[in-house]
This record gives C-alpha cells, structure tokens and sequence, in this order.
C-alpha cells in the first residue's frame, strides 16, 4: 500500500492567502510525516490566474493522475473547504469516478471540510469561540464574514449563526454572496444598538474577498456599510486555515479518511 495526501483547497491569488495554506500544510506534515502531501486547487478559475503568472498550481484531478502514475494505490483528498457546498461535493464525485475507474487506485477517500454534519457545527462554534476576542465591550459585535453560496451547502451559515447564537449572541455570522446577508445584519446591530463591530473572514485564507469583499474602500463591502449605519469597524485579518483550533477539527477529519483507506 502506498499512500498519499492531496489537500484540496479552493485556491487565491491573493499574496495575503499563503500564511492559512503554509499553516495547515504544515500541520498535516507533522501530524502524518510519513505520507507524501501535495496541495491541489479545485478552483478553475484561479488555476488558470495563477498559470497565467508562471505559478501554477495543479488540479484535483491532475494531482490524482500524478500520484497513480507515481504508484500510489491509496489516497485521501481532504477538503480544506468550510462547508459541505459545490467544490466539496465535486470531489465526492471525482472519488467515485476513480474508485470505479478499472486500473485506478485501490482507495481514493475524501475527508470532510470544516463543518461536517449537525455535531461538527457544535464543534466548529465551539473552536471558533474559543479563539474570539475576549474582553468586548457591551456594545460590540463579532462578525464573520462567510462565502455564501447558490448550493444547498448555503443552510450552514445559518445554522452557524444559530450555533454561536445559542453561546453567546454578541457573535454573528453572515454570508457575502448569499442569506445571511449584510442588510439583514444592519438592521439587526442597528435594533441591538451594537457600536463597535469586529470584522472576521470565515474563509480558509484572509485573500481577495476579505481585503474587497469584508474591509474594501468601495461602497459595498461589510465595512463601508456598516461604518455608514454608524458602527465602527475593526477588521481582523485572518483565514479559518491559521486558529489552531479550526484546523485540529480539519486535521480530525484526515485522521478518519486515512483510517478508512486501510478498512478492508
Ligand atoms: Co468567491
């Protein structure tokens, strides 16, 4: 049996994106020295940015082809997606694919993104607590700033909303490209007469869309919206890929896909 890892990220061209991805690498090389690991982005989109710039980063699908090439015969792709949404169900269906595919791997498993089912939430709010500012004022708010997405994955922002609701309700989440959205979030600070709210990206890495999308100068992004309802605003700039304990939860998941690889 010969083993690999490939770490399956959405991808960013964004030079603040690279400290979440170093980190979890990292950590997953520590914890599994013993198992080769590359990195792959499931986003055609930045691929194709990045080979632009001479730095091209390879595919699922072509990481895979690689290591079969290479000889491996079992592998684990593990998510480093936040919820369960597009890019994550994507890999699902490329590991059936391959697992059916005659002359493949003997196993190709995926492990889970960050949040995973209902008890993983509790888990995810938890470890995310765990690391939010201690010592806020009365009137302050914590905000993450999640994706959001088109895809039935979408719920979990919600229900991550709910899960630090239940906790403590001075914490928020919200998504940028999807319900729960800033406007809502407005009204809701502005009826709760929040003065001060601190701005966290709930991506893997604190790249594009948190510099545009959550702290931008343009009219539209979180920070200008929400300094116009008259809260101030402090961003804090870091990926989901850079807490600890975000990432143990990630690491757990890898722990069960490479155990499932020598079930037989
Ligand atoms: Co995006």
């Amino acid at each position: 049996m010969k083993q690999a890892i490939v770490l399956a990220a959405f991808g960013s061209r964004h030079e603040n994106a690279a400290a979440s991805l170093a980190h979890i690498t990292e950590r997953v090389r520590r914890a599994h020295p013993d198992v080769p690991v590359c990195v792959a982005y499931t986003s055609k989109t930045i691929r194709g940015h990045l080979a632009q710039a001479g730095e091209a980063v390879e595919s699922v699908p072509d990481a895979l082809a690689r290591l079969l090439a290479e000889g491996t015969t079992h592998v684990v792709v593990q998510s480093l997606h936040l919820i369960p949404g597009t890019e994550f169900h994507g890999l699902l269906e490329l590991a059936n694919e391959l697992m059916l595919r005659e002359g493949g791997f003997s196993r190709v498993e995926v492990g889970f993104p960050l949040v995973a089912g209902e008890a993983g939430m509790d888990a995810v709010a938890e470890a995310i607590l765990s690391e939010t500012l201690k010592g806020r004022g009365d009137n302050d708010a914590v905000l993450f700033m999640g994706h959001g997405t088109k895809h039935d994955g979408n719920v979990y922002y919600e229900a991550l909303h709910q899960a630090f609701q239940k906790r403590d309700r001075t914490v928020h989440m919200g998504a940028m490209e999807a319900e729960p959205g800033i406007d809502a979030i407005i009204e809701r600070f502005t009826r709760d007469g929040v003065r001060k709210a601190y701005l966290l990206p709930f991506l893997f890495s604190a790249g594009w869309h948190a510099a545009r999308d959550m702290v931008g100068e343009d009219e539209a992004s979180w920070k200008t919206r929400l300094e116009q309802a008259g809260i101030r605003c402090e961003a804090i700039l870091k990926g989901a890929g850079e807490y600890d304990a975000l990432v143990d939860i990630w690491l757990a998941h890898l722990d069960d896909a490479i155990r499932r690889l020598s079930r037989c």
